[in-house]
C-alpha cells in the first residue's frame, strides 16, 4: 500500500514508521523544512525509545520517506492519513484549524480515488465536516471515502502499544474503505472493531475520558486512605484484582498529566455542553485532578509550616517516564506554586530540562544528577518516576540532603524501609512516616 502521513508528531510519526515497518511505502509529511531533514537521516525530532532504530531500519529498506512536499506525497497515495495536532482552545474545545489546512492540501492535491483516514483526536462529527470540506474543492471525477482511526498510543511506550496494542477501531459508512484499512493493519494482528464514523471518533474520547475517570477516582480514595489510616496501594490490588475493575491506571499519584487527558476531558465536556448536555462526573474527575496536582505542596505545607527561604529540589519534570514530554505535568504546577510560598527549587530530570526551561526559564534552577539536586536541600519533591529516581536508595537522601524529608508524588519507595532508614517520608494515600530526629517538622 502506498500511504501518505500528514503531520509527524507523536501520533504521525509512530504511525508511519511503524506502519513502513509492516511493509507499507509510507511517507511521512511536515511544514517544518528542519525537522523533515532531521527525519531524512533516521534522527526523531521527538524522544521516544525505540523509534529512531526503527527509523533507520526502515529508511534503509526504502519503505519510508519524509517530504515536506505534500502535493508529491498526496497525489498518488492509496491512503492518506490526517495526523496533525488538535490543540486545545481557551474554551476547552479542539482547534481544527491545522486539520482544515491539511484536509485543503488533500483536495488540491490528489490525482486518483482515495480514502482519508483521521488519526488526529477530532470532535464527534469532524469527519463528516472533513468530506464536506474535501468535496467543496475537489474535482468532480474524483471520489474519497473517510475513515476514522483513533489512537491508542501511550507516549513512553508508542513503539510497543503499536504492535501490541488492545484492538484498532475502523469507522467508516464505505465498506469497500474499511476492508482497506483493516488489510493495511492486518500484519498487526490485533482486533478490529469496525463502527460508524461517529461512534469510532467518540470511542477515542471516552477511552481517555474513562481512564482519567480512573485516575481521578483512586486519588480521591487514596486520599480518604489517608485520613482513615488505609494504605492506597493494598487497596488497589484489592479492587484491580477483581477483573470487572482491572488492575491498569488505579496509581495514585498525583494527578495525570501530558497532552492527551487533560485536552480530551475538556474537549469531550465542551462537546457533551454543545449538545446541551451537562457532563457533571468528568468536570468533576477534572476538578479533582487539579486539586491532586497541587497536593504535594500542601503536604510540605503542613509538615514544614512555612516554605520560605527552604531549598527544595524536585525530582522529574515529564508528565510520566520515558518522555521529554513536560505538557500539563504536575512539575509545572508544582515548581511554580513553591516558587510562590518563597521557596528557592532546584531541579533534575534525565530528559525534560531543556523543554522545562523553555516553559519555566529561570524561575527554578537545573542540575545534571539527582545527586546534585538533593545536596543540602531541606526536603525533596518526587514528581516522576524515572527508573534511577525510583531506584535511588534511601540512604542517599540522608547522606546529600539537609534533612532528609521526601515528598513522594509517585509512592516510590516501601513504607517499611523509609521507617528502617529513619527519614521522613510522605507519600500519596499511605502512612506517614515522621522521623522524630528531624527538627524542623511540625508534626513531631
Ligand atoms: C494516553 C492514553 O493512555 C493512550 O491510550 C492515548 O492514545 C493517549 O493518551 C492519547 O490520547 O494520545 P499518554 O498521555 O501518553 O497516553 O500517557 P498515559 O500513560 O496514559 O499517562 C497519562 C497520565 O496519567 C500520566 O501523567 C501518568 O503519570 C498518569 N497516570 C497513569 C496515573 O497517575 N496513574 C495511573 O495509574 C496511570
Amino acid at each position: 500500500m502506498k500511504i501518505a502521513i500528514a503531520g509527524t508528531g507523536y501520533v504521525g510519526l509512530v504511525t508511519g514508521v511503524c506502519l513502513s515497518d509492516i511493509g507499507h511505502v509510507v511517507t511521512c509529511v511536515d511544514i517544518d523544512e528542519k525537522k523533515v531533514d532531521l527525519m531524512k537521516k533516521g534522527v526523531s525530532p521527538i524522544y521516544e525509545p525505540g523509534l529512531d532504530e526503527l527509523m533507520r531500519k526502515n529508511i534503509e529498506a526504502e519503505r519510508l520517506f519524509f517530504t515536506t512536499n505534500s502535493r508529491e506525497a498526496y497525489k498518488n497515495a492509496d491512503v492518506i492519513y490526517i495526523a496533525v495536532g488538535t490543540p486545545e482552545q481557551e474554551d476547552g474545545s479542539a482547534n481544527l484549524s491545522f486539520v482544515e489546512a491539511v484536509v485543503h492540501d488533500i483536495s488540491h492535491s490528489i490525482e486518483r480515488d482515495t480514502i482519508v483516514v483521521t488519526k488526529s483526536t477530532v470532535p464527534v462529527g469532524t469527519n463528516d465536516w472533513i468530506k464536506g470540506l474535501l468535496y467543496k474543492e475537489l474535482p468532480e471525477n474524483l471520489n474519497v471515502a473517510i475513515v476514522s482511526n483513533p489512537e491508542f498510543l501511550r507516549e513512553g511506550s508508542a513503539i510497543y502499544d503499536a504492535f501490541n496494542g488492545d484492538r484498532i477501531v475502523i469507522g467508516t459508512d464505505c465498506e469497500e474503505a474499511a476492508s482497506v484499512v483493516e488489510e493495511i493493519n492486518k500484519p498487526y494482528g490485533i482486533p478490529i472493531i469496525k463502527t460508524d464514523i461517529r461512534s469510532a471518533e467518540m470511542i477515542k474520547y471516552a477511552s481517555n475520558a474513562f481512564l482519567a475517570t480512573k485516575i481521578s477516582f483512586i486519588n480521591e480514595i487514596a486520599n480518604i486512605c489517608e485520613k482513615v489510616n488505609a494504605n492506597i496501594e493494598d487497596v488497589a490490588v484489592g479492587i484491580g484484582t477483581d477483573n470487572r475493575i482491572g488492575t491498569q491506571f488505579l496509581k495514585a499519584g498525583i494527578g495525570y498529566g501530558g497532552s492527551c487527558f487533560p485536552k480530551d476531558t475538556k474537549a469531550l465536556v465542551q462537546i457533551a455542553g454543545n449538545v446541551e448536555h451537562n457532563f457533571e462526573l468528568l468536570n468533576s474527575v477534572i476538578e479533582v485532578n487539579n486539586k491532586q496536582q497541587a497536593m504535594l505542596v500542601q503536604k510540605a505545607k503542613q509538615h514544614l509550616g512555612t516554605l520560605s527561604g527552604k531549598r527544595i529540589s524536585i525530582l522529574g519534570l515529564a508528565f510520566k517516564p520515558n518522555t521529554d514530554d513536560i505538557r500539563e505535568a504536575a512539575s509545572l504546577v508544582i515548581a511554580k506554586e513553591l516558587v510562590n510560598e518563597g521557596a528557592s527549587v532546584i531541579a533534575y530530570d534525565p530528559i525534560a530540562i531543556e523543554n522545562t526551561k523553555k516553559e519555566l526559564g529561570n524561575l527554578i534552577e537545573y542540575t545534571t544528577s539527582v545527586d546534585l539536586a538533593i545536596k543540602d536541600c531541606d526536603a525533596t519533591f518526587i514528581v516522576t518516576e524515572w527508573e534511577e529516581i525510583q531506584q535511588l536508595p534511601l540512604e542517599k537522601y540522608k547522606e546529600l540532603m539537609k534533612q532528609p524529608i521526601l515528598f513522594d508524588g509517585r509512592n516510590c519507595y516501601d513504607i517499611k524501609e523509609a521507617k528502617e532508614n529513619s527519614i521522613s517520608y510522605i507519600s500519596i494515600g499511605r502512612e506517614e512516616v515522621v522521623c522524630k530526629d528531624i527538627t524542623c517538622l511540625q508534626k513531631n
